[in-house]
């Protein structure tokens, strides 16, 4: 791990809370570099983060299981203010001295906040103020040299901390919205605690990752699969920022792209990116792979195989290329980590990470890979993109193949085309778009009867997908108001031949996902 040059960042150690990237965010929202490291680090790698402030995360566990995760007890002699968050609070309360016990029901939900305590950590705070609580252990005996700063009527300790030692635990979640006055408590520990500095801006990330490639890949050469999408677009400026035309942008046209995407991502690279740029038109071995395939996993498969094959065939021409240059984002790191066996329940494995196969021998540059995606979207603007790419919604790397669920042919690529090019055209028009994460068609491998004038017809079905969401982890089904929905509904029966009826999916993520397959 290797101290970035964001001077008082705040180090959080991760105990598998579902909301710990929430409490990342929070923190760097407020232009506080901040980064989760593993529960268990020593004090020794902590250090050379140089944090100026640790955060002990919430969790799912209990302090009184087995086989608890618990941080290392020399953490809390290294002078750095602590804040434990939940579980986090918890921990401190275990291994200080206090005493935690179990509540008899646990307590999830708004709590109204007493503050006993204003200054430090509830400076400015109002009481009672909008707490979100969700837990099942509280501490019913403090720590020596700890005084309560805060209360509810159930919780007797909601907010506790030893002024002089800089040691400050609540039992709630600050980081949630329901929490009224979370950024606020936030920034008393940041700014008033911890006395950090606001530098985390992308003006700063731009000058110190710019740097950062050029000292990594010296007179090397770099070679980087640009779809089009923000996050490959914003990758490639910068690493072009950093090393000019040593850059080679390779873009695929699998043949499951929208309609009249492959020129369009051509054209505004081509205007605004001073990129070299090889453009393959692949369609034909993609679909010749994926016939007769209808398996969502093994279609899966076989895209990945085939785009790796047309990757390399396309970088062996371009001679001695060092690096591929890709762009991960930090909640796929920290998905791939939680996925090896952290604290956090897997989710799933990502499709991003680590997935070189052995014949490339190309090191790997990630510059994003500490950011979020809404970070990505500033950084792109700071970086000069235009407002097409950056504000673009995400794309599935197997393309249209994940939204023709079962088999994909050329016939059903066209309908799922048509269908698609209509919901994209009504729901730009839609004044709600720019809060939709997602919006798309999906082409569903069911027929189904209908009546069009006098005839019966038996054609499929499209479900249309649209989803609210801060990172495509979670995702909430959007709540469309009805003439936008009957508009897109009418526009596809009427007009794209070969569908007689649309359904709206009305599921969130999870336990749905975003996609279909
Ligand atoms: P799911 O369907 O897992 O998708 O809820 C979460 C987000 O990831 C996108 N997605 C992918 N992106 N390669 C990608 O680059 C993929 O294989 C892939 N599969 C899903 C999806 O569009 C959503 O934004």
């Amino acid at each position: 791990m290797k101290q970035k040059p964001y001077q008082g960042m705040i180090a959080i150690l991760d105990f598998g809370s579902q909301y710990n990237q929430l409490i990342t965010r929070r923190v760097r929202e407020s232009e506080v570099y901040c980064e989760l490291v593993p529960f268990d680090i020593d004090a020794s790698r902590l250090l050379k983060l140089k944090p100026q402030g640790i955060i002990l995360s919430g969790g799912p566990a209990s302090v009184f299981e087995r086989r608890s995760p618990l941080p290392r007890q020399e953490i809390f002699d290294l002078g750095v203010p602590i804040l434990g968050i939940c579980y986090g609070m918890q921990v401190l309360g275990y291994l200080l001295g206090g005493k935690v016990s179990p509540t008899p029901e646990r307590e999830y939900g708004a709590s109204k906040l007493y503050v006993d305590e204003e200054d430090g950590l509830f400076e400015r705070i109002s009481s009672p103020t909008r707490v979100w609580m969700s837990h099942g252990d509280q501490v019913k005996k403090l720590p020596p040299q700890f005084q309560v700063l805060a209360h509810t009527s159930t919780c007797p300790v909601a907010g506790m901390g030893d002024a002089k030692r800089k040691l400050y635990g609540i039992q709630f979640h600050p980081e949630v919205v329901h929490t009224r006055e979370g950024k606020q408590i936030f920034e008393n520990f940041l700014f008033r605690i911890c006395a950090c500095s606001k530098n985390w801006t992308m003006r700063s990330f731009i000058e110190y990752s710019v740097k950062e490639i050029r000292k990594k890949v010296g007179k090397g050469k770099v070679v980087l699969a640009l779809s089009g999408g923000v996050d490959s677009s914003v990758t490639a400026m910068l690493v072009s920022r950093a090393i000019k035309d040593r850059l080679e942008c390779i873009f695929v046209n699998n043949g499951l792209l929208r309609e009249g995407e492959a020129e369009e991502v051509r054209r505004t690279l081509a205007q605004h990116l001073y990129l070299n740029l090889h453009y393959v038109d692949a369609e034909e071995r993609f679909l010749a792979r994926l016939k007769g395939l209808a398996d969502p996993e093994e279609k899966r498969k076989v895209i990945g195989e085939e785009f790796i094959k047309v990757f390399s065939e396309e970088a062996r021409k371009m001679g001695e290329i060092d690096f591929l240059a890709q762009g991960t984002l930090y909640p796929d790191v920290i998905e791939s980590l939680s996925a090896k066996g952290g604290p956090s329940a897997t989710i799933k494995s990502h499709h991003n990470v680590g997935g070189l196969p052995g014949f490339m021998h190309f090191k790997l540059l990630e510059p994003l890979r500490d950011l979020f995606k809404d970070e990505v979207r500033v950084l792109g603007r700071e970086l000069g993109l235009p407002g097409n790419i950056v504000k673009r919604q995400p794309f599935p790397g197997p393309g249209l193949a994940v939204r023709v669920a079962g088999e994909v042919t050329r016939q059903r690529l066209q309908i799922l085309r048509e269908a698609d090019k209509r919901v994209q055209e009504e729901m730009k028009k839609y004044k709600g778009f720019k809060d939709i994460w997602q919006s798309f068609a999906v082409l569903l491998p069911v027929k189904s009867v209908g009546v069009m004038g006098d005839q019966r017809t038996y054609e499929y079905t499209v479900a249309l997908r649209a989803v609210t969401s801060r990172d495509g982890m979670t995702a909430d089904w959007a709540k469309l108001p009805y003439h936008i929905l009957e508009r897109i509904s009418h526009r596809i029966i009427n007009e794209v031949k070969g569908v007689n009826r649309v359904v709206y999916d009305i599921s969130s993520k999870p336990p749905s996902t975003i996609e279909w397959e």
